[in-house]
């Protein structure tokens, strides 16, 4: 499967940002940064993590 990486610091894939929502729990971004660690360097792919947490929740 091709993944499309979301967060580039973290090297954080879309995948990783749905399985997290679906199956691990997360609703809110802290939940997602504290599970994957999207966010946590500069911070620029927010926008991006926040629209995939809209759509899926
Ligand atoms: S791209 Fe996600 S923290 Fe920088």
């Amino acid at each position: 499967m091709e993944e499309n990486i979301i967060c580039n610091c973290m090297n954080v894939s879309e995948h990783e940002i749905v399985h997290a929502i679906k199956h691990q729990g997360a609703v809110m971004l802290q939940d997602i940064e504290d599970i994957t660690g999207a966010m946590s360097g500069c911070g620029s792919c927010t926008e991006e993590v926040e629209k995939i947490l809209q759509r899926e929740r």
